[in-house]
């Protein structure tokens, strides 16, 4: 299974939100990253097609999504940024609903809406209201219902927004668990949630793919670029001016910074081990994401 972009353009009236993007997917997580209004909501939504593009066109095995129509729909699984529910239904009846609208019913749909209440934690509060839920509860009924009809491409904008970091974990590692046979695409502003489930990382910036690669790649780039030293306050007001920045750390002993560039720093500093973070302060100056 391959999903391709093809020279993607969308114009709103001027501002390019997503200029001509080309790339492939097929089996694995991929990892859209990239600040606020870099254009990956519109990228996505053009993708499951409820946005149609400028120009350009996304293809399944090299035909047309809007050729497959609801054939494509069929193997499609679509978690919107803002995920709109039903206060008053309960979680179980949320999915039953979800899953006559997706021509899924009877026994069929209720073995599988349990499969999946396991599958997200949530089946001790499958009759609880939806308006009851936590947001972390809410993101986690988004993707059961995500589910329903078992579709082979994911594509989940922004899933672990607002969630604690104990169910962050879950969710990447639910997602983790789905991503055998599919093609799955996730957008996260959260870095650390591309370590551990994405195999690619794909980074936008201005309606651009500025670099599409594997987590490893983009370490090795920074490899040898990544430098530590435990400064004072007024010293790292100066390295401010002179360095890019990343992660700063109180430590007992004064700030450690961590700085990352393509030359030595002209002060005493250790190289480092590279972490994903320092790949983005690298291509976005620090202070972007
Ligand atoms: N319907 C619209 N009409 C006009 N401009 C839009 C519309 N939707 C998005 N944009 C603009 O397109 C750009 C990309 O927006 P988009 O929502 O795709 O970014 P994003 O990367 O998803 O951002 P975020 O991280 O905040 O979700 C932004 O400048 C936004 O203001
Ligand atoms: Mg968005």
């Amino acid at each position: 299974m391959k999903l391709s972009v093809h020279n993607l353009t969308k114009d709103f009236g001027g501002k390019l939100a997503v200029n001509n993007v080309s790339f492939s997917l097929s089996h694995g997580v991929y990892g859209l990253l990239g600040p606020n209004g870099a254009g990956k909501t519109t990228l996505m939504k053009m993708m499951v097609d409820i946005l149609d593009p400028s120009s350009g066109e996304v293809l399944l095995d090299g035909v047309r999504i809007k050729e497959l129509d609801a054939g494509y729909r069929d193997k499609l699984g679509y978690m919107p940024q803002e995920i709109g529910v039903y206060k008053n239904f309960s979680a179980r009846k949320f999915l039953k609903y979800i899953a006559a609208l997706k021509g899924i019913t009877g026994k069929t749909a209720d073995e599988k809406i349990e499969e999946l209440l396991d599958l997200v934690g949530l089946k001790d509060v499958g009759k609880k209201k939806l308006g009851g839920f936590s947001g972390g509860m809410l993101r986690r009924i988004g993707i059961a219902q995500t589910l329903l009809n078992d579709p082979k491409i994911l594509i989940l904008d922004e899933p672990t927004a607002g969630l604690d970091p104990q169910e962050r974990i879950r969710f990447r590692n639910i997602i983790s668990e789905l991503s055998e046979n599919r093609i799955v695409l996730l957008s996260t502003h959260i870095i650390s949630d591309m370590e551990f489930i994405a195999g690619e990382v794909i980074i936008m910036r201005n309606g651009s793919i500025l670099k599409i690669d594997t987590t490893e790649k983009l370490l090795q780039e920074v490899t040898g670029k990544v430098w530590t030293a435990v400064v004072s306050h007024s010293e790292l007001n100066g390295l401010k001016k002179q360095y890019t920045i990343g992660n700063i750390i109180q430590r007992s002993n004064g700030i450690e910074v961590r700085i990352v560039g393509n030359q030595k720093p002209s002060f005493p500093c250790e190289t480092t081990k590279p972490i994903l973070e320092d790949v983005f302060s690298y291509y976005f100056g620090g202070n972007v994401l």
